[in-house]
């Protein structure tokens, strides 16, 4: 039995969730013994997305009380801990930059090791903190900001099979649901009326599925939904419940037969490799819808393979997948000294050549 015992302390304020989290090694398993995420949605419903600097203030002036908040949570002091781990990229940078100099300055004053994690290795490495799951596996990443399908071969060794070539599926929720008139964030309002929608009345394209690989685009759809709409409305001079529920059904649909496709090819490309536990593990917030959520577990049983689904609430940004990520570093015998960077930029995979846009686009990560 691996008998170490390590205790983090996570930061996280890449984008506009200001968190904080206290996470334990033990006997070869990881316990959230706190976690804290303060979102700013408030902040920023106004302007119809994330304002950066906005987000940079409001996380300058809550770091700390979450870091205070969670050690307290956790019953712990400073004392009690191991290190302190912080996003240092990717994400907006101001806000990065707040949580770094929070944890270099605890730092300082304590001693403590300071251990720099990628925002986007703490999402793909959760299923090790919920699920305990072993090297290697499949992940797909896929929410606001993001869509990658990555092998997890270690703690920092990620290989990227595909990703989006421009937009992600989240935005493209968010934007299905903008332009018809629905509540932000889309994901969830979209998803309600597509249940009560006929998928086939409208016929949405499935971008890249005649090309091979597992690359994926999603901004093709959001045009199908803007024409689909506008022809409606030309027709019948509006869109009624009917239309509305329909038009989601469809583009949801779209995005499930897309995502779904492109998973069995990422899992063959896995599968190649002759993993031990074969396991597809998801990550993100389009993971929540249950459509798509149900599509993926059916390809990977197809596929004889496990299927993972962190909760929710460690999918979407939060700090103990950041002190988990710092928890697997420290492991490795890695620790950051003072002279820590802030990456507003910072791809998992760098033998990767980048996509359009890294795949990466708005905000969100
Ligand atoms: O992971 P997340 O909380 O934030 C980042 O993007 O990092 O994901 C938020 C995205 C939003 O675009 C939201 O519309 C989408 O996830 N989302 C959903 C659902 N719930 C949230 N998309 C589809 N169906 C849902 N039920
Ligand atoms: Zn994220």
């Amino acid at each position: 039995m691996d008998e170490e015992t390590i205790t983090l302390l996570g930061l996280e304020s890449s984008c506009d969730d200001t968190a904080a989290a206290v996470v334990r090694l033990s006997g070869g398993k990881g316990a959230i013994l706190s976690s804290v995420v303060a979102g700013q949605t408030d902040l920023h419903a106004a302007f119809g997305g994330v304002v950066p600097e906005i987000a940079a203030r409001a996380h300058v002036e809550k770091i700390d009380l979450c870091a205070e908040e969670a050690l307290a949570n956790a019953g712990a002091s400073l004392g009690d801990i191991d290190g302190i781990a912080v996003t240092a990229g990717p994400g907006l940078i101001g806000g990065v930059l707040a949580g770094v100099m929070c944890a270099k300055g605890m730092s300082a004053a304590t001693g403590l090791p300071l251990l720099g994690v990628n925002h986007l290795a703490g999402h793909a490495l959760t299923p090790r903190l919920t699920h305990g799951l072993p090297f290697p596996y499949l992940m797909l990443l896929v929410s606001g900001g993001h869509c990658q399908f990555l092998v997890v071969e270690g703690a920092e060794r990620f290989r990227r099979l595909g990703g989006t070539i421009d937009d992600a599926p989240g935005e493209a929720f968010d934007k299905t649901a903008k332009l018809l008139g629905l509540p932000q964030p889309g994901g969830p309002a979209v998803e309600a009326e597509a249940r009560k929608g006929d998928p086939a009345r409208f016929a949405f394209p499935r971008p890249l599925l005649d090309r091979p690989g597992c690359d994926l685009s999603f901004s093709g759809l959001k045009t199908a939904l803007l024409r689909a709409r506008d022809g409606v409305i030309a027709e019948k001079g509006g869109l009624t419940g009917v239309d509305r529920a329909d038009l989601c059904a469809g583009f949801q649909a779209a995005v499930a037969d897309v995502l779904a496709e492109k998973t069995r090819r990422a899992l063959d490309a896995y599968l190649a490799s002759g993993p031990e536990f074969p396991s597809l593990a998801v990550a993100g917030g389009v993971a929540a819808n249950a459509a798509i959520r149900a599509r993926l577990e059916t390809v990977a049983s197809g596929a004889g393979t496990r299927f993972v689904a962190p909760p929710l609430a460690l999918c979407t940004d939060n700090a103990a997948m950041i002190a988990w990520a710092g928890i697997e570093r420290f492991r490795l015998g890695h620790r950051d000294g003072l002279d820590l960077v802030a990456r507003p930029r910072w791809p998992l995979d760098i033998a990767q050549p980048a996509l359009i846009g890294s795949g990466k686009k708005g905000a969100k990560a």
